[in-house]
């Protein structure tokens, strides 16, 4: 399910511009990691969000700084324009390609990047245009996908009900821990590189309202339905009834040296 030809990245995700981070599970997920960076963003005056999507992020990083100008940017028209309407319309943003990023050198205090970086076309590219559009001592801070979902379902379910469940959400949630990939990419991109964490609780019904307006929203009718049966039979089954998963974000912090 994920975007195959790496041009079709924009398409992909302008197919999710109305549901992409509703529901519970993505906003204990935003809760949780919008606080363990809480200091930075409180201390910011410009303040980047690259691949913004429809806006999620911008709000909470709102409640933490009221002065800090915001601009969010995201290749997909369809993200940028959702993220404007749900900024009220006022909120500034920019439809681009994280590869060129359409900004003057040293304007950003920090680079927000949310489960964007690990999409981009071409990562180093990304982290060298973020790291010249970074003041000296600003920040890149990358949260990565995952926080390890599919290892606790995988621990729960049984061999068949997770064949099931990857049937539902394709092979995404099967990807393995990214960070020191992105350590080593951070560095070469002359960032100091820091790990932090963010936890957060989910239960069944959140993993599946998660499932609805993640994937849901890419498949045809037919496979809807019959996604949704199997959500029902999974849901069905008392080990994921009672489920109470306390999930992991990763953040990644590369700071450019003053
Ligand atoms: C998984 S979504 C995350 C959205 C948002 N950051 C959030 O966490 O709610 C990834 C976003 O990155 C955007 N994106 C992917 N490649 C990009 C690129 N090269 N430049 C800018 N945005 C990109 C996608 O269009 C999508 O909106």
């Amino acid at each position: 399910m994920e975007p195959s030809p790496k041009s079709s990245v924009a398409g992909y995700f302008s197919r999710l511009a109305s549901t992409y981070g509703e529901g519970a599970f993505y906003a204990r997920r935003r809760a949780s990691a919008i606080q363990a960076i809480a200091s930075e963003l409180a201390a910011a005056c410009q303040i980047l969000d690259l691949g913004c999507g429809n806006g999620a992020f911008r709000p909470e990083i709102r409640r933490l700084n009221q002065q800090a100008e915001i601009i969010g940017a995201d290749i997909s028209f369809a993200m940028a324009i959702e993220a404007r309407h749900r900024g009220g319309g006022s909120a500034l943003v920019v439809q681009a390609d994280a590869i060129a990023l359409p900004f003057a050198s040293a304007t950003w205090d920090v680079v927000l990047c949310s489960r964007s970086l690990q999409i981009v076309s071409d990562l180093e590219k990304c982290l060298s245009e973020i790291a010249r559009c970074l003041k000296g001592g600003g920040r890149l801070i990358a949260f990565l996908e995952g926080s390890g979902l599919a290892a606790a379902l995988k621990e729960v379910m049984t061999a068949d009900e997770w064949v099931d469940f990857v049937r539902v959400t394709g092979s995404q949630l099967s990807r393995t821990n990214l960070a020191e990939y992105f350590r080593l990419a951070f560095e070469r991109a002359g960032l100091e590189f820091e790990g932090r964490c963010a936890s957060f609780t989910v239960r069944w019904p959140d993993i599946q309202e998660l499932v609805r307006v993640r994937w849901l929203p890419l498949v045809s009718e037919a496979a809807r339905v019959e996604a949704e049966r199997i959500m029902v039979a999974l849901g069905a089954k008392q080990k994921l009834a009672s489920l109470n998963l306390t999930l992991t974000e990763q953040i990644l912090l590369g700071q450019k040296p003053d």
